[in-house]
């Protein structure tokens, strides 16, 4: 089976099984709070009834892990959910700290629903994601699930420590590109090496293999993080459901705002005005792509996809079709539009 076989059997069970735990929880006084979530998760419509979701990216790589261990996938089922749940967690708290206005082409929560309660449904969705992990102990040993949610939880302090370095960032004029690099190993690296890592420890393996397929994921998440830099520039609105070259009009350090700040001199004199008209923004697009930089971000979003491979080579030397298809996934994610 391919990748593209695998992916229609495993994403439908990974959504079945998150509307299921999303139907087994009780919102008490509060059942409107469970349908802001339902409309985050992308299964409430909006005014137009208009539905679209995330790529479920996370789950699945949990699910291709264990799968790869020749066990059977499902079994992971409630920590990949739990992953998923915890990744959309900090979607709507990182919407709230980027003010972004749009996510999967609809309005945010905050936009919709006021900061307020975009915090406590983020908050909800956090001991969500924790009581979907602890669902594991169903079909895992308690030694095992303590085990994961310790690393569950410890992945969680990593990413808040990216999100942190990310915003301390916006006061900066100068970031290196290895403090970059630092940034995004907690913001999205540590996410999708705690996914990979999952299918490890569910299954029993050893602390070789949990760190060789943390590693993959760190790698993976590095060129995921520089692929959505990327697409926060050049991608289109209407596939990448974020609004249009925001990452120039906020000035968000970003990897190819950095190299050009670097790089491309009338690059850096536009970015010193106070405002950007649509042209300018469109034109300091165009004077990153003149000057390289495009290219060159590219290149290393390669590189770093070439290491994720390595690590998982040393934890998959002989390869069935679930780690074939980790592999896969990893070089498919370069080309992503969205
Ligand atoms: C978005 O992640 C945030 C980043 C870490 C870049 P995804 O691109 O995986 O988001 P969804 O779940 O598909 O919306
Ligand atoms: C992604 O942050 C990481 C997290 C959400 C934790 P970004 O702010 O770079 O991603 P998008 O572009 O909003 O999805
Ligand atoms: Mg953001
Ligand atoms: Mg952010």
């Amino acid at each position: 089976m391919t990748l593209e076989n695998l992916q229609s059997l495993l994403l439908p069970q990974i959504e079945t099984s998150l509307i299921d735990f999303f139907n087994s929880l009780d919102f008490g006084a509060s059942p409107e709070l469970g349908q802001i979530l339902r409309y985050h998760m992308g299964w409430e419509a909006d005014a137009s009834g208009n539905m679209p979701r995330g790529k479920r990216l996370r789950p699945l790589i949990t699910l291709l892990a264990t799968g790869g261990f020749n066990e059977y996938p499902p079994a992971s089922m409630p920590a990949a959910i739990a992953v998923e749940l915890l990744h959309n967690f900090t979607l709507i708290h990182d919407d709230i700290e980027d003010q972004s206005p749009l996510r999967h082409g609809r309005p945010t929560l905050w936009q919709r629903y006021g900061t307020a309660q975009a915090v406590n449904a983020g908050d909800a969705l956090f001991s969500i994601a924790q009581l979907s992990m602890l669902n594991l102990a169903e079909t895992s040993s308690q030694v095992v699930v303590l085990d994961a949610l310790q690393e569950f939880n410890r992945s969680y302090l990593h990413l808040a420590q990216g999100q942190y370095l990310d915003i301390s960032f916006e006061d900066k004029t100068d970031v290196a590109v290895s403090t970059y690099l630092e940034m995004v190993a907690g913001k999205t690296g540590a996410l999708i090496a705690l996914a990979a890592s999952l299918g490890a420890r569910i299954t029993g393996q050893t602390l070789t293999e949990y760190h060789k397929l943390a590693e993959y994921g760190h790698y993976l998440g590095l060129a995921f993080q520089i692929q959505d830099d990327i697409l926060g520039i050049w991608g289109d609105p209407k596939i990448t459901g974020k609004s249009a070259a925001s990452d120039i009009l906020t000035r968000k350090k970003s990897l190819p705002n950095l190299i050009g700040l670097a790089e491309c001199p009338e690059f850096r004199s536009l970015w010193k005005k106070e405002t950007l008209a649509d042209e300018e923004v469109l034109k300091m697009a165009n004077l990153l792509e003149n000057c390289g930089v495009r290219e060159k971000v590219n290149q290393q979003s390669e590189e770093l996809t070439q290491l994720s491979l390595q690590s998982l080579e040393t934890v998959f030397p002989k390869k069935n079709d679930y780690s074939a298809a980790l592999s896969e996934l990893a070089g498919s994610l370069l080309s992503r539009d969205y």
